[in-house]
C-alpha cells in the first residue's frame, strides 16, 4: 500500500471507522432495512414514511440512512425514496448471517474495555480478547456474498479496529514501537501489559497493516515505520480521545433516533463547555497547519474585494485561526473574535504571537442571541460553526448576520459541504452523524445553504474547494466572483 493510502486508512480507523459501524449497527437495530422494498419490486419509501415506520425522528433516521446510500447498501431514487439493491436484500434474507450481525452489536460497549483486557489479560464484561481473536485472527465462516462480507466487515470489525488503535495509543504501544522492534515479553514489560493479551492486540494491528512479527520480535510494518515517527505520532494520536468522547453515545445511536435521548448532549451547557474547550485546545495545538488553510480562504476573499481597513467578524472562533488569517491578510484590517468566554482564553496567546492584539476585539457571547447591529462588518466568517447550531435557529441567525453586513460585504462559511443529494462525501456524512448523536446541528448541501441565504438577501452563493475543507461564499450580488478559483458547484 502506498504511504498516502496507508495514512488515509489509518486516519479513517482513528476517526470514522467506528462512526461507520455505529450507523450500520443502528440501521440493523432500528429495523430500517426491513421497511424498504427491494429495488424494482415495490415503491421506494420516502424519508418521512421511513421515519414513521421505524418509529424514529426524521433527522435521526436521515443521519443513519444517508451513509447507507453513500456506501451503496441502500438505493436512493431522487424525489421518490429509498429501496434495497438486490445484493443487500439477498444477504439480509440469510437468517444465519443476520444472526452474526446481531451478535456483533453486543460487543460495542465491552470492546471499550480492550485497554483493561490487554493490561490484565481479562475483563469482567466477557471475553473481549476472545472476540477480537475470533474476528481477526481465527478462520471464519464465509459471508454469503462479497457485498455481505463488506457489510459485515464495516459493521462488526471497523469499530474493533478503532478500539485497537485507541488501546495501542492509551497503553503507549505505538510510542514504544516508534523506538524499534522488540520481543513480545520485552514490549509487554515496557507497556505494563499481559504478554499473551498484547500478542492479540499486535496481531489485530498486523491485520491492519500497522505491525509485523519477525522471528520473536514485533515492530512497525514498513508503511507504519515511514508514516509514524516521534514527530507525527502525537498528531495522529490526538484524534483518539475525541473518538472516545463519542463512544458511549454511538453505542446508543438507535435509542437517540427512537427516543431523542442523547447520551452526549452538547445542548447541555456543562457538556458543551468541556467538549468545546478540549476542541479549542486541540485546534490550538495544530494552529500553524490550520492557519495555512484559513489564509488560503483569506486569499480567495482578497481576490474578490479589498481587505484594506476591513472590519471582520469571526463567529465561533475557537482557537481564532480563521479571524487571525484575515488579520494577517491586511495590515489595516480589524477582527472581532466571538465565542463563549472560556474558549476565548485559547485565542489570546495566538493573537499575541502574531502581533495582532492591537487590531483585535474579543467578544464573549452566545452567537444566537448577541446583537450584531446593522452594516457593521465587511466580512463575516462562520468557520465550522453551522454544524454546532440547532437547525431551527439558522433562519433567524442568517437574517441577523445579513443585516450586519455592509454593502459589498461577504459571508464566508467553512467546513464540510454535502452533495446536492446528501449522499456524500462519506467523511462529511460521518461528521454529520457525530453532530447528530451529540444533539448538535447539521451538515448542509449548497442548495440547503442557498435556501437559507436567499430569503435574507444573500442571493449569490458559491462553494469553493479548499485543502481539506470547502467554503461557501455568499453576498448580495454586488461583488464579482474571482476569475481563478474553482467553484465546487455553479
Ligand atoms: C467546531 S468549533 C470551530 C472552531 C473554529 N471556528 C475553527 O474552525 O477551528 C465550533 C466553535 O463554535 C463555538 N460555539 C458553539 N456554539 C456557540 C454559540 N452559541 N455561541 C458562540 N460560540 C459558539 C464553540 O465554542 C466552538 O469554539
Amino acid at each position: 500500500m502506498s504511504e498516502p493510502a496507508f495514512v488515509q486508512q489509518l486516519n479513517f480507523h482513528a476517526r470514522d471507522a467506528s462512526n461507520e459501524s455505529a450507523a450500520l449497527q443502528a440501521a440493523l437495530s432500528l429495523g430500517l432495512f426491513s421497511h424498504l422494498p427491494e429495488s424494482g419490486s415495490g415503491e421506494p419509501v420516502p424519508l418521512d414514511a421511513l421515519a414513521r415506520r421505524v418509529g424514529g425522528s426524521l433527522r435521526g433516521v436521515r443521519a443513519v440512512v444517508e451513509p447507507m446510500v453513500a456506501l451503496g447498501f441502500v438505493h436512493l431514487e431522487t424525489g421518490r425514496g429509498y429501496s434495497l439493491p438486490a445484493t443487500t436484500a439477498a444477504f439480509l434474507r440469510d437468517a444465519a448471517f443476520t444472526a452474526r450481525l446481531h451478535e456483533a452489536r453486543r460487543w460495542w460497549h465491552p470492546s471499550a474495555k480492550l485497554p483493561e483486557a490487554v493490561r490484565t489479560g481479562a475483563t469482567p464484561e466477557g471475553n473481549v480478547l476472545g472476540w477480537f481473536r475470533e474476528q481477526f485472527l481465527s478462520p471464519r465462516a464465509p459471508a454469503p456474498s462479497p457485498e455481505a462480507a463488506d457489510f459485515e466487515d464495516r459493521l462488526a470489525r471497523n469499530v474493533l479496529r478503532t478500539q485497537a488503535l485507541v488501546t495501542a495509543g492509551e497503553l503507549g504501544v505505538l510510542d514504544r514501537l516508534v523506538k524499534g522492534p522488540a520481543p513480545l515479553e520485552d514490549l509487554a514489560r515496557d507497556v505494563s501489559a499481559q504478554p499473551e493479551a498484547l500478542g492479540v492486540l499486535l496481531g489485530v494491528l498486523a491485520t491492519m497493516g500497522l505491525t509485523k512479527q519477525e522471528g520473536d520480535a514485533w515492530g512497525f510494518s514498513e508503511a507504519a515505520g515511514r508514516a509514524l515517527d516521534a514527530q507525527s505520532l502525537p498528531y495522529f494520536q490526538r484524534a483518539l480521545p475525541a473518538t472516545m468522547a463519542y463512544w458511549e453515545a454511538f453505542g446508543h445511536l438507535d435509542e437517540a433516533v427512537r427516543e431523542q435521548k442523547f447520551r452526549l448532549d452538547l445542548r447541555d451547557p456543562e457538556t458543551a463547555r468541556r467538549i468545546y474547550q478540549e476542541n479549542a485546545s486541540r485546534i490550538s495545538s495544530i494552529f500553524a497547519s490550520h492557519l495555512r488553510l484559513s489564509r488560503k480562504a483569506a486569499d480567495l476573499v482578497r481576490g474578490m474585494r479589498s481587505l484594506a481597513g476591513a472590519r471582520v467578524l469571526d463567529v465561533g472562533t475557537g482557537s481564532g485561526v480563521w479571524g487571525a488569517a484575515f488579520g494577517l491578510a491586511d495590515a489595516n484590517s480589524h477582527v472581532t473574535y466571538l465565542d463563549s468566554p472560556h474558549v476565548l482564553d485559547a485565542v489570546r496567546p495566538h493573537l499575541a504571537k502574531l502581533k495582532l492584539e492591537a487590531r483585535s476585539r474579543l467578544w464573549a457571547g452566545d452567537c444566537l442571541s448577541v446583537d450584531y447591529g446593522e452594516a457593521e462588518y465587511d466580512v463575516i466568517l462562520l468557520p465550522q460553526i453551522i454544524p454546532a447550531l440547532p437547525p431551527s435557529e439558522l433562519p433567524g441567525f442568517f437574517a441577523r448576520l445579513a443585516r450586519a453586513l455592509r454593502p459589498g460585504g461577504l459571508l464566508l462559511i467553512s467546513g464540510y459541504l454535502l452533495t446536492d443529494r446528501r449522499d456524500g462525501p462519506l467523511d462529511a456524512l460521518y461528521f454529520a452523524l457525530r453532530r447528530y448523536v451529540s444533539n448538535e446541528g447539521d451538515v448542509l448541501s449548497l442548495p440547503e445553504f442557498r435556501a437559507l441565504l436567499t430569503p435574507v438577501g444573500l442571493t449569490a452563493a458559491r462553494g469553493f474547494d479548499m485543502p481539506i475543507q470547502q467554503v461557501v461564499v455568499a453576498h448580495r450580488g454586488d461583488v464579482p466572483w474571482p476569475a481563478t478559483a474553482t467553484a465546487t458547484a455553479a
